[in-house]
């Protein structure tokens, strides 16, 4: 990603919070974001998104994967499901558990026979209280989330969470209970895997 269309993202993640996000404690939450790294850091270290900007590019995909797949499973009128509001909040919050934890270090790395620095991200997460829970905690310190939201959020992850990997059986329960949790976990990976690219 080049700067303007980082810019670009930028520019979209914020026209769409502001337009559809109207909760109390909403503007806080956009100012802090606006403060903190989540508009230039990437998605992850070394996987999807790997790169500056990355973040918000991800969050805006997995808004259009979410918006796509609540149409297909519930027709045209998935709002009677699911507000414009709450599908906003999910899909562009998810992931503020990564803002402020990326910082790029240097190794050195042999290119053509010759020693170089090359810049590369590291993850030092200084408020470490878990992925997805991180999310809704982060969010609840600004606004309300409704039950669907914050399961949604807190279950993201999906079988990838570690709460799930070491042996917790509530994802299972939540996605019965909790079917929109599953269309947005599915929407998550969609835009991690189809739509995101792995760095060169
Ligand atoms: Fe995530
Ligand atoms: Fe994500």
């Amino acid at each position: 990603m080049n700067q303007t269309e980082i810019q670009a993202n930028k520019e979209e993640y914020i026209n769409i919070f502001e337009a559809i996000i109207k909760r109390d404690g909403s503007k806080d939450l956009l100012n802090f974001l606006k403060t903190s790294d989540f508009f230039t850091c990437p998605a992850s270290t070394r996987f999807h998104s790997a790169e500056e900007g990355g973040l918000c590019f991800h969050s805006l995909n997995v808004y259009k994967r979410f918006k796509k797949n609540l149409e297909l499973e519930y027709g045209e009128n998935y709002v009677d499901k699911i507000s414009d509001e709450s599908i906003a909040i999910i899909a562009l919050l998810h992931d503020i558990c990564k803002v402020d934890c990326y910082k790029v270090e240097y190794r050195n790395t042999k290119v053509n026979g010759e020693w170089v620095k090359q810049p590369y991200f590291a993850y030092e997460d200084k408020l470490p209280y878990g992925h997805g829970e991180k999310s809704v905690y982060m969010i609840s310190g600004f606004m309300k989330l409704t039950r669907d939201e914050a399961m949604a959020i807190n279950w993201h992850m999906g079988g990838f969470d570690t709460r799930v990997i070491g042996g917790s059986y509530s994802l299972s329960n939540a996605f019965y209970e909790y079917p929109l949790s599953v269309i947005f976990h599915i929407s998550d990976l969609e835009a991690t895997y189809i739509d995101e690219k792995l760095p060169n």
